[in-house]
């Protein structure tokens, strides 16, 4: 039986560029994981992949669909085509991290999937094996992979620059009940932008200021925020009512719904739990990873 850990994670700065003419968006992000993670336990089985999905709580377990449908059975059966093995796996799946909310939950088990199964095949695919079976998978899964809880993405999310984590700190996360379709998000932003290419101004990246919270904070933004938080208004309250609360950063991460207050002070960040609370938005408390998450890349 091999058991892993499957980390949420933030983005804590996207970029969406260049459209290509497959519809597919260039982007560019800062990823962060999370102490958040589901787990997974995998054993052999006789042929196939059989999955079973416990959630931890009502929000873990809504709008997880059908179970062939998850990106879990998509990757083991991907793995196990790939590799031509005739034995199968069982695979129990432990969701804590919230559906459909940004947080690349379903990215990140897929990506455990794929680790835990080359694990017990004697890493018969490798890393580059894996990447590539990642990269097929979604635009999320190749961070998971990287071993490193903090990760500048570009191209389509696979090309990647581990980065030296930044302290770790308390994360509020707000969840509004309410999840936002990628694609829906992606063909939105495509009709504000109308075929226009996206105005970013030319930057020069220094590492050193990707691992410094209050640079972040000051520069990072997420181009997803006005197209979702006109969807849902009450977001961009939130994400206000952080930020007066005392959060270093406050944002949306991924196309959303979820809303993240980053603090230093586990006091605001409580207030600003209540504050939530009083309005009826659920929350849950985490931080931001400091160790590698998965195990190292290569
Ligand atoms: O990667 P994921 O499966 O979450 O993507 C969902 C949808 O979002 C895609 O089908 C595509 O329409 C859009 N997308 C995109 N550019 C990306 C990633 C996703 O246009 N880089």
């Amino acid at each position: 039986m091999v058991r892993v850990l499957a980390p949420a994670k933030l983005n804590l700065h996207l970029e969406i560029l260049a459209r290509e003419d497959s519809g597919y968006h260039q982007l560019e992000t800062l990823f962060c994981a999370l102490e958040l993670a589901d787990e997974l336990e995998l054993e052999p089985a006789a042929g196939g992949v059989e999955l079973v999905i416990e959630a931890a709580t009502p929000e873990a377990g809504a709008g997880l669909g059908r179970v062939t449908d998850n990106l879990v059975y998509r990757a083991a059966q991907l793995y196990l085509a790939q590799v031509g093995l005739a034995e199968g796996v069982r695979i129990r799946l432990h969701k804590r991290i919230p559906v459909g909310g940004g947080l690349g939950g379903g990215s990140s088990d897929a990506a455990a999937t794929l680790l835990a199964l080359d694990r017990m095949h004697r890493d018969r695919l490798g890393a580059r094996g894996r990447l590539r079976l990642a990269a097929q998978l979604g635009s999320d899964v190749p961070f998971f992979l990287c071993g490193s809880p903090l990760a500048l993405a570009w191209g389509r999310g696979g090309r990647l620059l581990p980065l030296e984590p930044l302290s770790s700190l308390p994360v509020l996360l707000l969840l509004p009940g309410q999840g936002v379709a990628t694609g829906e998000a992606y063909a939105e932003l495509d009709r504000r932008r109308q075929g226009t290419a996206t105005a970013t101004p030319p930057e020069v990246l220094r590492t050193s200021r990707l691992t410094d919270w209050d640079h972040l904070a000051r520069h990072a933004r997420n181009d997803f925020e006005d197209v979702v938080f006109e969807l849902l208004p009450q977001l961009a309250a939130a994400k206000q009512a952080l930020l007066r609360e005392g959060a270093v950063m406050a944002q949306l991460t991924g196309s959303g719904s979820t809303v993240f207050g980053v603090f230093r002070d586990q006091g605001r960040l409580q207030r600003a739990a209540d504050a939530a609370a009083a309005l009826g938005i659920r929350t849950l408390l985490t931080r931001t990873a400091c160790p590698p998450s998965p195990p190292p890349f290569g």
